[in-house]
């Protein structure tokens, strides 16, 4: 069972380590680790953010756990040699297009969530983002038109076996939880979204028992704080689903517990080939003050071994642990508390 380690830039190596202690805790026999750059790291090492190297390793992996790339004193670089490229085209080069993002909300942190303690205690979600399209893909530019004026533009499409695939991913995902499934687009203004829309009406011809819904990305950022518990499977476009499940993040409590799995259709010895990542960036203002929250990355972990290794009995175990750490109050500065990045690693350890 191969592993391989891009931990990145500011809090990632910080809490891939926590990571790497539950892992190594669970002694599963037979797992092969192999660790590579990235990000700004690999760029001040390299000259590049993926250097082929870290590529192959990526490739050879059955599961990457990936910590966070990003890193301020990279931002002016030309675009094709800043820390984010690495993950945009990992995500790319390893066809990973179906990013899920569960947020659930874990008992006893009602009083965390930014929203009130009665509508937190409802949420339970599965965003699926769609990860290998949408304007952040198309053709891009700042160009300098006619006139002298500098013109930024960005080319937002989707092909229809794109979004075919994704909502595939998305009505399936629905069929194993509640059978509810919501499609959010801004069909009423954008020709892409028109499109997303139809095809997932389509599909939805597949699954008759999945109660579909249509929702505009605005009222949806609106409903995900003044109802959230309406959601059962939200399915929606990259950019999109980048922005809803930040927000998301903060309605359970911290963006600091969100893990994600970015999955494809390349299937392992043991699961799925995919990638895994707190959703959550770098953290670059907390970075090396040992106050970030280690448990989405933890959680990541517990969706590598389910999604790409099949180990679903250790993966509930290391879910379980990081829900007691928190029910008996062991909590980072993100959520009110004072324990250090390697104390909550310890206290989901002292758990397993
Ligand atoms: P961010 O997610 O890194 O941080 C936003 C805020 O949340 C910060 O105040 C940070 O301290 C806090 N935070 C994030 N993770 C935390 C944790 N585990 N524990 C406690 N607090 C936490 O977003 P940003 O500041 O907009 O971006 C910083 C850098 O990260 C940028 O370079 C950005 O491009 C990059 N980024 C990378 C990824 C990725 O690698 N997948 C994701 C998002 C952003
Ligand atoms: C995320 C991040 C990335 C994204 C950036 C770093 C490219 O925000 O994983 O949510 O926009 O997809
Ligand atoms: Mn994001």
């Amino acid at each position: 069972m191969k592993i391989a380690c891009l931990a990145g830039d500011g809090i990632g190596p910080e809490i891939m380590a926590e990571a790497l202690k539950v892992l190594d805790a669970l002694d599963i026999a037979g797992i092969e680790l192999a660790h590579a750059d990235v990000g700004g790291t690999a760029y001040k090492k390299h000259g590049q953010p993926l250097p082929p190297e870290t590529l192959e390793v990526a490739k050879w992996a059955d599961g990457v756990l990936f910590g966070a790339v990003g890193d301020p004193s990279c931002d002016s670089l030309e675009r094709h040699l800043r820390p984010e490229q690495a993950i945009l085209r990992l995500r790319q080069a390893l066809t990973l297009f179906a990013n899920l993002r569960p947020a659930t909300m874990f008992p006893g942190l009602e009083d965390m969530s930014a929203l009130r303690p009665e509508v937190a205690r409802e949420i339970d979600l599965l965003i699926v983002r769609e990860l290998n399209g949408d304007v952040y893909f198309g053709e891009k530019a700042i160009r300098t038109l006619d006139d002298g004026r500098r013109q930024g533009f960005d080319f937002m499409s989707y092909a229809e076996d794109e979004v075919r695939r994704i909502a595939h991913v998305a009505f399936r995902a629905a069929m194993g939880r509640g059978k509810k499934l919501c499609s959010v687009d801004k069909a009423n203004v954008l020709e892409t979204s028109q499109l997303w829309r139809d095809v997932v009406v389509e599909t939805a011809k597949e699954y008759p028992e999945v109660e579909l819904s249509h929702m505009y990305v605005d009222n949806a950022a609106m409903q995900l704080v003044r109802n959230p518990g309406q959601f059962d499977v939200v399915v929606t476009g990259n950019l999109f689903g980048d922005i809803l499940s930040d927000q998301a993040s903060m309605c359970v409590g911290s963006i600091g517990l969100l893990a994600s799995a970015s999955l494809g259709e390349d299937q392992t010895e043991y699961g799925t080939k995919g990638l895994y990542e707190p959703i959550h960036g770098s953290a670059p203002d907390i970075a090396g003050t040992g106050k970030a929250n280690p448990m989405a990355m933890i959680l990541s972990l517990a969706m590598l071994l389910r999604h790409s290794l099949g180990l679903e009995e250790q993966a509930a175990r290391v879910e379980a642990a990081v829900a007691k750490a928190l029910e008996d109050g062991v909590k980072g500065a993100d959520l009110g508390g004072n324990s250090g990045t390697a104390e909550v690693g310890d206290a989901v350890l002292a758990r397993l």
